[in-house]
Order: C-alpha cells, then structure tokens, then sequence
C-alpha cells in the first residue's frame, strides 16, 4: 500500500503551476513510453527489472511500430500553447518527434533510435536519409567493428554510428549544453516516467531544484529524487497529462 505523501498534487494543483509557470520544461524517461506499449528498464515490468529475476524482456511494440500516447501529446499540447518552452529527454524511441515536438526544442540526452551520427563531423542523418540497413550494415554502435560496406558521412566521409549513447560511451556535448541552459533557465520542470537513476541525465531536475524551480515528479513508483518534489505524482502519466491539458484549456477558456 503506498502511504500517501504530504506533497501529494492533483490535476487542479498542477495545472495552476503550469500556468503560473513563466518557464516550463519538461524532462521525460522510459515510463512516458509505457503506455504506447514499450517496456521501461527499472519499473515492475522494466528490462533490468526482469533480468534481475532471470526472466528475458516481456514482449513490447518495436519502436518503428509505437505511437505516441496521451502523454506525449499533452507535452506537444503545451509547446503549441507556448506554456512547454524545453524538453528534455531520455529516451531513444523516438516518439516525442513522432508526436510533433519540435526538434530544435528538444534534446534527446541518450540518442535516438532512428538517427545516425558522424562521428568526426557529429552531423545527423535519419537512417533513411543515408541508406543505413540495420539487417545489412548491424546497429551501427561505435563498439562494433565498421562493416565494408557500410555508408559514410555524406559531408566529410567519416564513420557513421548510431546516436544511441551505451553504456560507457561519452554523452553528447550539444545535447548536454542545452540541458543545462534550459534547467536553469526554468521556474517549473516536469519529470514525468522517470526513477531518476542515471547520470548525467538525472543531473538536470536536481540543478533545476537547487536553482530555485519547483519540481513535478510524476511516476508510479518511487524515485531517487522524491524528496526534492514540491509535488508528486504516483499516476499514469497518460491518464493525468491528459487531464490537467483538459483542466488548461478549460482555465484558458479556449
Ligand atoms: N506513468 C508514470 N510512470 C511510469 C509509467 C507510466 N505509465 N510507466 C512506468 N513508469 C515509471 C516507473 O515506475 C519507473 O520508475 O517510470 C520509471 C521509469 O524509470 P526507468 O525504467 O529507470 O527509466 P529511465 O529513468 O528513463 O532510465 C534512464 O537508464 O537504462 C538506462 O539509458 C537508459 O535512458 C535510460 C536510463
Ligand atoms: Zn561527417
């Protein structure tokens, strides 16, 4: 039974931050993607979760197949109102550029699934863009060994790797520059889906914190930074972003 903690918040409550807030940004990990049917890695079900019983991955959607849930789209709801000025995110699946988010207000801090960097010039191509395989070239990680074959950057003929950043590789320097900015520019931050368990992205709603902004903690389970929520969440963050959008435009009468 999960004892019901005193900064507990509501639909209501968390509408009113947001349109109080002068400088909204969002931070979003694996559980804002559970809903659009893909496992997260440390909630019941999560990927480590499982490996740490010995039991394999439950079967979820392949990215190419998820689409966006109620989630994703109450945070594109609010970039278009003007209220979401940032987003950052964890995850690689995806779905927040799937959802319409525009791509110059997002960083995607552990890469994205379908995007090949360079590695001498860091330009960014979609796996289309290049002709890039997975079943003829592999996944293009920078552990792997080059294929022949493989494509090359069409700007400078360096190596062309997958985005995704692994475990051990270094996290990308423009994506972490813009996540700093953006903590400290912010008076509100979201964190919805996240156990903020993993540096250095977990950084960013604890620089957010000590410099003053109020932080929404949205997750089923416990995470490693409650204490620093001014409020919390324990619902599905489909069902409740969906709502305080609602309870939003009921307040802006639009
Ligand atoms: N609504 C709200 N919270 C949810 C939902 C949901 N529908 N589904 C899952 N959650 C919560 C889980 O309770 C869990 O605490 O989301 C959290 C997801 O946490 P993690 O699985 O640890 O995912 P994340 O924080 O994004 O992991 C960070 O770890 O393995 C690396 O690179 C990987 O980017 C990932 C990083
Ligand atoms: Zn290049």
């Amino acid at each position: 039974m999960k004892e019901i903690s005193e900064n507990e918040g509501t639909v209501e409550s968390v509408a009113k931050m947001i349109l109080k807030s002068k400088y909204l940004v969002a931070f979003t990990g694996a559980g804002i993607s559970t809903e659009s049917g893909i496992s997260d890695f440390r909630g019941k079900d999560g990927i480590w979760t499982r490996k740490d019983k010995g039991l394999p991955p439950k079967q979820g959607k392949h990215f190419d197949e998820a689409e966006p849930n109620t989630a994703h789209l109450a945070l594109l709801t609010l970039q278009e109102l003007g209220i979401l000025k940032f987003l950052i995110s964890q995850n690689v699946d995806n779905l927040h550029l799937k959802s319409g988010i525009l791509p110059e207000l997002l960083t995607e801090l552990h890469g994205n699934y379908s995007i090949m960097k360079c590695l001498d010039c860091d330009a960014r191509y979609k796996k289309s863009e290049i002709g890039w395989d997975c079943d003829e070239h592999g996944r293009g990680f920078r552990t792997e060994p080059s294929q022949e074959n493989e494509p090359k950057c069409p700007k400078c003929n360096g190596r062309i790797i997958s985005s995704i950043v692994n475990f051990n590789d270094s996290m990308p320097e423009k994506e972490m520059l813009l996540s700093r900015e953006h903590s400290l520019k912010c008076d509100l931050m979201l964190v919805i889906g996240s156990s903020l368990s993993v540096n250095p992205a977990a950084f960013f709603p604890r620089m957010a914190h000590d410099n003053g902004a109020e932080i929404v903690i949205i997750n089923i389970d416990s995470t490693k930074m409650d204490k620093l929520a001014d409020t919390r969440i324990y619902e599905k963050a489909g069902v409740f972003m969906e709502q305080v959008v609602q309870r939003i435009k009921k307040f802006k009468v639009i």
